[in-house]
């Protein structure tokens, strides 16, 4: 982010301070709660969100060395992500052209090519097939034409973005708009994959986003956990387009009142939660980077899958970094696994009940209405 933004950021969180106010929407939202409920809701959202839009897969530091790879099946198509052997990032997808077998599961380096667990089918980093056991009897098959199905993909600044559909246009640019310059300041490049973690929970995948975009119940939900370090109810909100900036300000921001406004360093008085829309919540916290990348399980509006990935800026070589990042790791769990997800599952069960048609958000949740409304338009496009 650059000087003159974390100053007038800073600026604003003080003001409110002074005031006892945050950032408000013009009037409060009431949102349909089929947007949470409905199959017919998701299915749209699978075609459109998961298909059309660019999805980030994943930060250069998790594919360092040439064969490193990562999956990704929660698109709804299985993906391979791998660094190829000139040093280029590519995607494919994760099916073999003999019999369609599965080429590789999780994440790990591949070496020189993907061999095929089936029938032994082998392919280079590029997608090339290179070698066909028995190949006699595959005779008159066009070989240069099986090769692995390629992905459009683009590497920009530390952060890896695929389309899940094979002849579609990226257009990364376009799509992050105004916000890709403020990606770019953070130089993710330069930061290192601590630890990836899976988890899955009875609850439609926007919720899981929804939990980020206020602050609102920081003093009464996490009253024992991050609660004292943020200031409940207050936030700062900015639109990209469809994506989103939201600045939650720690309760140590009150120290920059004693520095000049030139020396002001926003991003260690912060946690900066940013939407990638449709589907990632980016966190940049104090001394590292959170990714929660969240996608719908299958045709269930009540189930979803996330990875939590967590970024740091150096390589965690002691026992005492270790320590310090398990800590890290266990705070956030405890925070959103715990506390979060539990009040989301009970949400999700509460739209089978007759209480109400429609959720509200309150003029003090800017970037929840933000998100919410940006899908219903993205889906009615
Ligand atoms: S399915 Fe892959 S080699 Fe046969």
């Amino acid at each position: 982010m650059d000087q003159s933004t974390q100053i007038r950021l800073t600026r604003e969180v003080l003001a409110h301070l002074d005031n006892r106010t945050t950032d408000l929407a013009d009037e409060v939202m009431y949102h349909d709660i089929a947007a949470y409920a409905s199959p017919q809701r998701l299915a749209l959202e699978k075609q459109i969100l998961f298909r059309k839009y660019p999805l980030l897969m994943g930060m250069s530091g998790q594919l360092c060395a040439r064969g490193d790879y990562l999956t990704d099946d929660y698109s709804g198509i299985p993906i391979v992500v791998v660094r190829d052997r000139a040093g280029a990032a590519r995607a494919f997808l994760n099916v073999c052209r003999h019999r369609g077998a599965r080429l590789v599961d999780g994440c790990g380096n591949a070496g020189r090519v993907f061999s095929c667990p089936y029938h032994g089918w082998s392919y280079g980093l590029d997608g090339r097939l290179m070698g066909i056991p028995d190949q006699d009897s595959f005779t008159g098959m066009d070989k240069a034409g099986r090769g692995l199905v390629e992905l459009p993909l683009m590497e920009r600044d530390g952060l890896i973005w695929v389309l899940p559909e094979p002849d579609g246009d990226l257009g990364l640019a376009k799509h992050l708009g105004e916000l890709g310059p403020e990606l770019a300041s953070y130089g993710f490049g330069d930061y290192h994959h601590y630890e990836t973690r899976v988890i899955r929970r009875k609850l439609n995948w926007k919720i899981v986003i929804d939990t980020f975009l206020e602050p609102y119940h920081f003093g009464v939900l996490h009253a024992d956990t991050v609660g004292p370090i943020f200031f409940p109810n207050l936030c700062l909100f900015e639109g990209f387009g469809p994506h989103l900036r939201e600045t939650l300000p720690r309760r140590s921001i009150e120290t920059l009142r004693q520095q000049p406004e030139a020396e002001w360093a926003l991003v260690p008085h912060t946690a900066l939660v940013y939407v990638l829309f449709p589907n990632t919540v980016l966190v940049m916290q104090a001394d590292h980077v959170e990714t929660w990348r969240v996608y719908p399980v299958d045709d269930k509006v009540d189930e979803c899958v996330m990875y939590l990935d967590f970024l740091i800026p150096e390589p965690a070589d002691t026992d005492k970094a270790k320590l310090h990042w398990d800590r890290n790791m266990d705070l956030t769990i405890r925070t959103v696994d715990e506390e979060d997800f539990p009040v989301g599952e009970g949400i999700q069960s509460g739209f089978a009940s007759p209480a109400q048609t429609a959720l509200v958000f309150g003029r003090n949740e800017p970037a929840l209405a933000h998100f919410q409304r940006s899908i219903n338009e993205a889906v009615a496009s």
